[in-house]
């Protein structure tokens, strides 16, 4: 367990930057009733199962089912696990390994492992990565769980079908089932089968079901993202711990109590009074950095819409662009453009307050060369003063800054961390007057992609 994450907006207030490009106490007052009213419907939704993301940590059949089928996987003792899955069948896991796994996971012995596999998520479909990882990751060596909710995703598939050839070909069909997990959705209203559930059925497949209120992007607390979870060692019961400590406080319909509706309101608030169409996620830390590759895809395909939620077209689309950063590499390459470009943006500090080790800078006295400020100081103290740093110079140049605070990089804060994310996002979608669960133009790329296969389109 950890404490709390916490969120401060104090420096997107226009206390700190001007009523022209911060929230005023009078604009969240403004905007309280429409969040009163957008939690009332998210509330209905969730009581009629229709968002399922709300209560996947709560399902401990699911949990433990996942936990000892991990087990049994894990005790045949492979060297690598590869996740074939793409968008939210992806995203999820890749952040959880990045914050959880030790840096450099894969390089580090097996011992240093702890007895688990490797990693490997393949969520492209480029020859050349995925010809490398297959000559790294040997048939019999291997454990692959391809993951789809739709289980007709173009790319997974073709990852898929290339995998079960090698895995046939090497091992023989009957070991298959040894080597490969499918995660997916139920069969379609019509009950067609799709062709990971065929793959399934053929080969006697073990597998995990994506619940069908529950969209790619809001599902890593699923088997989606916690059977690879458990493989690899992370503690998904601590992950719901965090998903379960957060919803208590995402569960309170006012802005002082609830940080995902507030989060929401600011962002909406600065998109639409004042001119912020950038959302930009910027943490400071590198076991963080993936946090922002997988709120973007959810803030991005979530909001991006041009049907309203009454089925009306709106005028305009006016939902922000996600934007990733890393403190402190990116003060050397987007930060100039952030403190004097357009002030379009805000941007969200995402930061740990605890680093396992400090790292002494040595003592460099016989030769100063103007960074004696340096001497005998540790890494850790300059992350954190670059950090300060950089809030200092937004806050001059007048540019939005909302903090996000995990105490400890653990199980525990990024359930909250993610948990929080999803609600913030369902409330923008919301206040954005947008379905945040669909994503219709995504299909339109599945549509000319067939056509380019030489498919019907
Ligand atoms: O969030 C979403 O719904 C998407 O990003 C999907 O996760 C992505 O398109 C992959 O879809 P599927 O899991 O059906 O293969």
């Amino acid at each position: 367990m950890s404490p709390d994450i916490k969120i401060d907006i104090g420096r997107a207030r226009s206390s700190a930057v001007t009523a022209e490009h911060g929230v005023s106490p009078a604009e969240l007052k403004a905007i309280a009733p429409r969040v009163d009213e957008g939690h009332g419907a998210l509330k209905a939704d969730r009581a009629r199962k229709r968002l399922g993301f709300y209560d996947l940590y709560k399902d401990k059949a699911t949990l433990s089912g996942v936990k000892k089928s991990a087990r049994a996987f894990v005790a045949e003792g492979y060297e690598n696990f590869v996740v074939l899955g793409i968008g939210g069948s992806a995203l999820g896991i890749t952040t959880l390994v990045t914050a959880l796994k030790p840096s450099y996971y894969n390089l580090l012995s097996a011992d240093r492992r702890q007895g688990r596999p490797r990693v490997f998520v393949m969520d492209n479909v480029d020859p050349e990565t995925f010809g490398a990882m297959l000559e790294l990751c040997p048939p019999e060596k291997t454990l692959f769980n391809v993951i789809s909710k739709s289980g007709g995703t173009a790319e997974t598939v073709s990852q898929l079908l290339i995998v079960l050839e090698r895995l046939e070909k090497s091992l023989g069909k009957a070991a298959v089932k040894r080597h490969l997990v499918v995660t997916t959705g139920p069969s379609s209203a019509k009950g067609a089968k799709s062709p990971l559930q065929h793959v399934k059925t053929t080969y006697r497949l073990q597998g995990f079901s994506v619940p069908a209120n529950v969209g790619g992007r809001f599902s890593v607390f699923s088997p989606v993202g916690m059977f690879p979870a458990a493989v690899l060692g992370i503690d998904v019961d601590a992950l719901a711990a965090g998903c379960r400590a957060m919803d208590r406080r995402t569960s309170k319909p006012s802005l002082k109590d609830n940080p995902a509706y507030l989060r929401a309101a600011v962002h909406y608030i600065l998109s639409e009074r004042k001119g912020k169409s950038i959302a930009v996620m910027m943490p400071y830390s590198d076991r963080l950095r993936d946090v922002a590759d997988w709120y973007r895809q959810l803030w991005a395909e979530s909001l991006g819409k041009e049907g309203s939620l009454s089925g009306k077209k709106p005028l305009q689309c006016r939902a922000q662009t996600p934007v990733k950063a890393l403190g402190v590499t990116d003060q050397h390459s987007q930060l100039q453009l952030y403190l004097e470009g357009p002030n379009d943006k805000v941007i969200t500090i995402l930061e740990q307050s605890a680093f396992e080790c400090s790292l002494k800078i040595p003592n460099f006295s016989a030769r100063k060369g103007g960074v004696s400020y340096l001497r005998a100081k540790t890494m850790k103290r300059l992350i954190a003063s670059e950090k300060e740093a950089t809030a200092d110079a937004l806050r001059d140049a007048d540019r939005p800054l909302i903090r996000i605070t995990l105490p400890q990089v653990n199980e525990h804060a990024l359930g909250q961390l993610l948990y929080m994310f999803e609600v913030e996002t369902a409330m923008a979608g919301r206040l954005f007057n947008v379905n945040a669960f669909d994503q219709p133009a995504v299909e339109s790329i599945k549509v000319f992609t067939r056509k380019y296969m030489g498919g019907k389109a």
